[in-house]
């Protein structure tokens, strides 16, 4: 599969190019979770056999992951929207720099690989755009587990005979500290209890699929989570849940162009946080047969927001939602508390017009409806690439927006989608007009 798809590792130069002013109206879909389906497709490792992925998300980072397994021994196979994995021959324990640097996720595969064969060599990632990102409470997880690590030349490697059940108290929660020692401590020996564990849907998707495969996890949600490990797991076929990043992002979309939108296939109680916050702005949020209905009503109001770990407002929506602060009228106080340098959207906006201040990790919004202008901006990560399409969305005259790769990562299909939905937004393949503004 991955042999004749374009993956993020080969940078593709697409631009995006839109014409702002469109209100968009319509119905969309919402794909599967990327944030779900990258540990997912890691726990494929735990059984032998082969494990089918349903509604998987088109997306690079998904590719990403498919090429890691596929490179550690796996047999991939992609249809429409499915995945499937076949671990009957799994041979290679590394998981090389070459891919961890594209995608940090890579290292979920840390925990299923010591847990299922007792060896793992992982590059470490690195730090990245948004911030450092170290992944020390995995290791110490694991470690408190009985596997040895150590490092040597950038890598990390671990090994145990027999990973053991223990307890681990988390300073922070930590997502994919969660999720690597969830999967590990499923086939260790006897109890795991996380304190302090992150409460991501995408944790408790990962424990709804471990007890699936025969695991015994208990209390994910909440933030003290309990594993008895089993001897062995076995191959399922699951459903991946809905992305609840992208349905928030289509919510952005609806209200910043005063749209009406019915965002189908997706979680209300995954969005809570964002929704109160929507509501807040001033848009209409209701809950229909298909999913979600949102209603932007014209003017927009300010909105104070701190990003916190889930139930909490999640920073994966912090960008878009600066976007949205541009349009109301007067100051909206952004504080990002998960990662330090996660503002890097801000000077792109200001290259369009917007007025931002930010000190440390506070950024404070002018906003202003109508003072977005077309430009040429970059992305610079994922978020902040679907914040300058939201930007752009209500911009006057054209934006044409490089390193659409960023957006690709996360992203399934957002111009089709947006284009169905009224937008004027076009992919160029290739690089840059030499002249900036395409206006
Ligand atoms: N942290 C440590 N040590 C660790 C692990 C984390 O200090 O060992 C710190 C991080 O530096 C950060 C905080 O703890 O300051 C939280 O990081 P976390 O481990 O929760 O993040 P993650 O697992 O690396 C996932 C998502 C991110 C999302 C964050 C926070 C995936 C694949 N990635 O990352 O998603 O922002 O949780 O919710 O699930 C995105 O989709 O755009 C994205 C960046």
């Amino acid at each position: 599969m991955v042999a004749n798809t374009r993956t993020n590792l080969e940078l593709n130069m697409d631009r995006m190019i839109i014409r702002g002013g469109n209100r968009l109206e319509g119905a969309v879909t919402i794909s599967g979770a990327k944030n779900a389906a990258l540990p997912l497709v890691a726990a494929s490792l735990l059984a032998q056999g082969e494990t089918t992925w349903h509604n998987v998300p088109g997306l690079g980072d998904v590719r990403t992951m498919a090429k890691l397994l596929e490179v550690l021994g796996a047999k991939i196979e992609e249809g429409d929207r499915v995945l499937k994995v076949d671990t009957s021959n799994i041979d290679t324990f590394e998981a090389p720099y070459r891919l961890v640097k594209t995608m940090r996720a890579s290292v979920l595969v840390l925990g299923p690989l010591v847990a299922r064969y007792g060896r793992a060599r992982v590059s470490l990632p690195g730090g990245c755009a948004i911030g450092a990102r170290p992944i020390d409470m995995h290791l110490r997880g694991l470690e408190a587990m009985g596997a040895e690590i150590s490092l040597d030349k950038g890598y990390v490697t671990a090994r145990a005979n027999r990973l053991r059940g223990a307890k681990i108290v988390f300073r922070q929660p930590t997502v994919g500290g969660t999720e690597n020692l969830m999967m590990a401590a499923a086939l260790a020996e006897g109890r795991t209890t996380i304190e302090n564990a992150a409460r991501e849907p995408e944790i408790e998707e990962l424990a709804r699929v471990l007890n699936k495969m025969g695991a015994n996890v208990e209390g994910a949600g909440t933030a003290y989570i309990s594993i008895e490990g089993v001897q062995e797991l076995h191959p399922i076929e699951h459903a991946i849940i809905p992305d609840r990043i992208e349905t928030g992002t289509f919510m952005v979309a609806a209200a910043m162009t005063g749209g009406d939108v019915v965002l189908e296939n997706c979680l209300l109680e995954h969005n809570s946080a964002v929704v109160t916050k929507l509501e807040g702005t001033g848009a209409k949020v209701e809950a229909v047969e298909q999913g979600l209905r949102v209603q932007g009503t014209g003017q927009l109001h300010t909105v104070d927001i701190t990003t916190q770990p889930y139930p909490g407002f999640p920073t994966d929506m912090q960008a878009q939602f600066m976007a949205l602060a541009t349009q109301a009228v007067g100051d909206s106080v952004i504080t990002e508390s998960i990662f330090e340098n996660r503002f890097m959207h801000v000077s792109e906006l200001a290259r369009m017009g917007a007025q931002i201040v930010v000190n440390g990790r506070v950024a404070v919004i002018r906003g202003r409806p109508g003072t977005l202008q077309g430009t040429t901006v970059m992305a610079t990560d994922l978020r902040a690439s679907a914040c300058l399409v939201l930007a752009a969305l209500v911009a006057e005259n054209t934006t044409e927006i490089l390193r659409v790769y960023h957006l690709d990562r996360g992203y399934d299909q957002l111009e089709v989608k947006m284009r169905r939905l009224g937008a004027d937004i076009e992919r160029v393949s290739g690089p840059p007009f030499p002249t900036t503004n395409a206006e």
